[in-house]
């Protein structure tokens, strides 16, 4: 399978840290956020993909990343005008999905994402799965802040972004699995009220179609957008490396 890192947006939470660079770009202890989607992604055994970027420092993922020979995989990169949304940055990779010799089938990791451990059984459970989407879950303390599925008898019955009152713990991580029919939703998705096209009513379409499937991760799982995350990432991941 090929894989996608969306690392566009505004990054506005961390101001004043993103106003002259990429969010994406920042450290989380001793590297550059971006590289850690980057790892979990080869970890899954995919050395193709497509960095979403934008802004106006799209040019300095080119000097860091180059082609990826360095981190033994092979980068692609597309340009996101404006802040659409997380849906907007994903449509721009139809085509190198559909490019690639491999599977129609492919992963998507939000590049504020930083995860421990390894999702090759996500990966190769995904792509046993006949079509549809495969979302990653995660059991935390302040689900308002995510995406968040109610669970019911084993299957996914909602999903609700940011809900000011969650209906359970289970926030919807930043690493999904889609089919290429994802870009045919896209196409018919209208901009929810903060103007941004939802990865949410995404999922909630599969979700619908009875073509959702879910894994719980137990593991350490954070996202890296505001101060507070940020910091907590780049704790965690220090005392990873020192103990
Ligand atoms: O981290 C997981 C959460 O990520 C999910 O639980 C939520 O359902 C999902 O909406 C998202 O919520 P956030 O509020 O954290 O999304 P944020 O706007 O911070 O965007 C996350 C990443 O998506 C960002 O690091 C880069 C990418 N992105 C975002 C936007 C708005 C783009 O590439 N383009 C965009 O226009």
């Amino acid at each position: 399978m090929r894989g996608v890192v969306l690392a566009g947006g505004s990054g506005s939470r961390l101001l004043p840290l993103t106003k002259v660079t990429n969010k994406h770009l920042l450290p989380v202890w001793n590297k550059p956020m971006i590289y850690y989607p980057l790892e979990t992604l080869r970890g899954m055994g995919i050395t193709e993909i497509l960095i979403v970027t934008g802004g106006d420092s799209s040019g300095d993922f080119l000097k860091l990343l180059g082609n990826g020979n360095e981190f033994g995989i092979k980068l692609y990169y597309a340009y996101q005008e404006g802040e659409g949304g997380i849906a907007d940055a994903l449509k721009l990779a139809e085509g190198f999905v559909d490019d690639s010799k491999y599977d129609s089938k492919f992963i998507v990791m939000l590049g504020d994402n930083i995860i421990r451990g390894s999702l090759l059984s996500f990966a190769s459970n995904f792509k046993c799965q006949p079509s549809g989407a495969k979302i990653l879950l995660k059991e935390v303390n302040d689900p308002s802040r995510f995406g968040v599925a109610n669970i019911t008898n084993g299957i996914i019955t909602d999903i609700i972004e940011k809900p000011k009152d969650p209906i359970s713990p289970y926030a919807v991580t930043g690493i999904y699995g889609y089919d290429r029919s994802v870009f045919d939703f896209i196409k018919t998705l209208k901009p929810s009220e903060r103007g941004e096209l939802e990865i949410t009513d995404v999922n909630r379409y599969y979700m619908q179609q009875g073509k959702l499937t879910y894994e719980i991760w137990e593991d350490f799982w954070s996202d890296a957008g505001t101060f507070e995350s940020l910091a907590l990432a780049s704790k965690y991941i220090k005392e990873l490396y020192n103990g």
